[in-house]
């Protein structure tokens, strides 16, 4: 792409961006060398990772966070979703004192966590009955295993670019950089080694937000296809963009006629974009839907559920051959299911989804017009309390779109916002909680400002 006359080149971004990283960062790069030692890549887990070296984190409050070189950053990343109250919320932290002391883990069921189901329930009536899990992945794989047990057939449909945990199945067409097929007829790519060899043969992919295309490829392998699994708002990976409601009326449309299961990742979404989940903002519902990150408020809780007819058939007591397996020794521990209650109190009494989202719009606003002033080609996509940037790039539909962005120049742009205190890592979109005010906002704008123009 041709350079832009008055923007500071990107090989002087990621310069500046990255010398000032480095030097208010000594203890955190020593820590990852010394980490390096023990943990593969020095992190114990691939998204804790971006270069030049991540920072090691030492305490957490409300909107910000504080790093082992006493650095304070306004918190973008607020735990990759889950800290939707804010950090340590006294709800929450008071909830998980108590348990802590009471029981942590059981293995056996616990009336708590009945209710927080029933509770979670009425908020998404479309969770007629559902299972409690630790994780998103958890959650996400059991989802697709009732949809092939349910349904007796082998193939799963995902968009390509949207994440849907550390499952073999969804780590195809998610991460790479590489690009099979055409933008129609996108095909699968296995993002890692180590998947099952014949992984690619099981899962279908869509194009996110193009309709007739996906509701002709459903439409083709419909004999096959036991489910359909889609985010409402494309995440991670997929840049911050939301379903449209006509793809999610489409795709819903295409597997009531066959009989496949349509399937919610609200992992992300969950509570974060409204307490009445998915359908009421796309304006169908699913069979099958998945949530976690907010649910537990930071503790590990997330939970896979849908229509009675979908779960009883491969979960229930009924006798047959189409049962699936889900249990794990932590599922459903107490501290979780009270962390989870907790944070149910809050929402359902405190306006936090309007802080959080009135925040986000000031923040994307803002974001944008800075970007404008400086000349940059560059926009800002997102919903509710979800957002994320993208230079090098007017208009963002789905992965392919973000592939085609000038993807080193956003990396070098955030990793500037974070040598300038904002903790908005090269590897996630940014979410704000209840707990950001217009305080963060003009310290996001003057981080933006600085960096934009390669402040030393
Ligand atoms: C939409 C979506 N689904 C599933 C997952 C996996 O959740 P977990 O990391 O809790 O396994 C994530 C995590 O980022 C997610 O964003």
């Amino acid at each position: 792409m041709p350079a832009r006359t008055g923007v500071v080149p990107t090989s002087e971004l990621a310069r500046v961006s990255e010398a000032r990283y480095r030097a208010g960062r000594t203890r955190s790069q020593a820590l990852s060398r010394q980490a390096s030692g023990v943990f593969p890549q020095g992190v114990s887990g691939a998204a804790k990772h971006f270069d030049p070296f991540p920072i090691f984190v030492a305490s957490a409050g409300g909107s910000h966070v504080a790093d082992v070189d006493d650095n304070d950053y306004v918190d973008l990343l607020m735990g990759a979703g889950p800290m939707l109250l804010g950090h340590g919320h006294p709800a929450v932290v008071e909830a998980i004192r108590e348990q802590v002391a009471r029981m942590t883990n059981p293995m056996m069921p616990i009336e708590r966590s009945m209710l927080l189901a029933e509770r979670i329930r009425g908020h998404m009536p479309y969770l007629e009955r559902l299972r409690f899990a630790n994780t998103g992945s958890e959650a996400t794989r059991s989802a697709v295993r009732v949809a092939r047990a349910a349904t007796g057939r082998r193939l799963i449909a995902k968009c390509e670019g949207n994440f849907h945990g550390s499952d073999d199945t969804f780590l195809v067409s998610t991460h790479s950089r590489r690009l099979a097929g055409s933008d129609a007829r996108p095909e699968p790519v296995a993002d890692y080694a180590g998947l099952a060899p014949d992984v690619l043969d099981g899962v279908i992919l869509l194009p996110f937000n193009d309709v007739q295309a996906a509701v002709e490829i459903i439409h083709h392998h419909a004999a096959d296809l036991a489910g359909v699994i889609m985010e409402p708002v494309a995440f991670s990976s997929g840049g911050a963009v939301p379903a449209t409601r006509e793809f999610a009326a489409a795709v819903r449309a295409a597997t009531r006629r066959h009989a496949i299961a349509l399937i919610f990742d609200e992992v992300l979404c969950a509570y974060r974009m409204g307490l009445a989940g998915a359908p009421a903002y796309l304006g169908v519902a699913p069979d099958l839907a998945t949530i976690g990150k907010a649910v537990g408020g930071g503790m590990p809780l997330a939970a896979f559920g849908g229509s009675a007819e979908w779960m009883e058939a491969a979960l229930g007591t009924e006798a047959g051959a189409r049962k699936i397996f889900q249990s794990g020794t932590f599922t459903e521990n107490p501290v979780s299911i009270e962390a989870g209650l907790a944070v149910l109190d809050v929402l359902e009494n405190e306006p936090v989804l309007e802080r959080a989202d009135a925040i986000a719009e000031l923040m994307r606003e803002g974001l944008q017009r800075e970007l404008d002033a400086h000349g940059e080609e560059a926009v800002v996509t997102g919903a509710g309390s979800i957002f994320q940037v993208h230079f090098g790039a007017r208009e963002i539909r789905n992965r392919r779109d973000v592939l085609r962005s000038e993807l080193e120049r956003t990396r070098a742009f955030l990793l500037g916002l974070v040598a300038h205190g904002v903790l908005w890592p090269p590897i996630h979109p940014a979410v704000t909680s209840g707990a950001h005010d217009e305080d963060d906002v003009e310290l996001l704008l003057e981080a933006t400002r600085a960096v934009l123009s390669a402040a030393e």
